[in-house]
């Protein structure tokens, strides 16, 4: 019922906003059947093959059960236990997998070796996160968000903190495609990746749409529906943390500044979460915290994408 015209799922600054809409609506009607017990076995004998160069949770266990529920099954693949980890090359192991598994979920450190996968795999390649992009996260976000406040075109999205990472750029790229508004407040030097943020602005001039970016907090957090924000040192980034600490302070996510956000406003936040950093306990354990229903959306949201990309 729902097309995406692509093989493989890597950014969503590539999808139209008619198909993410369409991924939206499958992700919805796959919530509605596992809750009611009645999963379809769409992906019978289908099998994902994860290759993890990094830690996870919620992906991972999302990814395996979504695949579980769709009658289907998945494989974990810790690159240091695989030839990948010593050396093996992007090519060879893309190759090789595709003659195996139906699709691959890599998640890594640069955004070129999800390309290079990509390019060399017959199979559609997922980007389950890289330094530069959290697209599946994203979907999920989007759904939480519609969820929650029954639209999203009209809605105006704060993202606070780090302004260079992976779920900054896929939300600029995923939020402005479905019609919302984003504001982002970020420190100096910590600024979105200017291609990614030009070609967003490119959609948001087009479609009469706000893009902002800016030091100032409260300027950004006025008037905001959605506040998100995500951890002040991403995987990879460990060696900075304690400067990104002194850097990020004054980003906090708390009871203070969100008064400037509309009275009903939602938080969100992709996890794991540091209280006390980034945001603080009360806000992210408070009542406008909708951050458990968006890590449950990873699976109905990522099914979507298996059953859209695989059937
Ligand atoms: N939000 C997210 O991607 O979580 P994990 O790192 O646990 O997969
Ligand atoms: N920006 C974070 C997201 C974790 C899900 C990171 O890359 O570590």
């Amino acid at each position: 019922k729902y097309n995406i015209d692509r093989k493989d799922f890597l950014t969503l600054g590539e999808f139209s906003s008619k198909e993410i809409h369409g991924l939206l609506k499958e992700s919805i009607e796959l919530k509605k059947m596992t809750k009611a017990g009645k999963n379809i076995p769409y992906l019978k004998g289908k099998v994902l093959g994860m290759i993890f160069e990094k830690s996870s949770t919620r992906t991972r266990v999302s990814f395996e059960v979504g695949m579980l529920q769709l009658g289907g099954n998945a494989i974990f693949l810790n690159s240091k236990d695989i030839q990948l980890g010593r050396g093996e090359t992007i090519h060879d192991t893309a190759k090789v997998l595709s003659r195996y598994v139906d699709a691959l979920m890599i998640r890594t450190y640069r955004h070129e070796v999800v390309e290079e996968f990509a390019k060399h795999a017959s199979v559609p390649v997922i980007n389950g996160l890289t330094d530069l992009h959290h697209p599946t996260q994203v979907l999920a976000d989007l759904l939480t968000i519609l969820e929650k406040k029954g639209k999203l075109s009209g809605l105006k999205m704060c993202y606070v903190g780090d302004g260079n990472n992976n779920m900054c750029h896929s939300l600029i790229e995923g939020a402005i495609k479905v019609g919302m508004h984003v504001s982002i407040a970020c420190p100096k030097g910590y600024e979105p990746n200017e291609q990614i943020y030009l070609k967003a602005m490119k959609d948001a001039n087009a479609s009469g749409l706000l893009l902002e970016k800016s030091e100032n907090l409260a300027e950004m957090l006025k008037d905001a529906d959605v506040v998100i924000t995500d951890v002040w040192t991403s995987m990879g980034n460990e060696e900075e943390a304690s400067e990104r600490i002194k850097v990020f302070t004054p980003y906090q996510v708390n009871e203070e500044n969100c008064k400037l956000a509309k009275k009903d406003f939602i938080f969100m936040h992709c996890l794991p979460a540091h209280r006390g950093e980034e945001v603080s306990a009360s806000i992210i354990d408070g009542s406008h915290s909708v951050v458990f229903d968006e890590a449950e959306n990873r699976l109905h949201a990522q099914k979507a994408i298996l059953k859209l990309l695989l059937s």
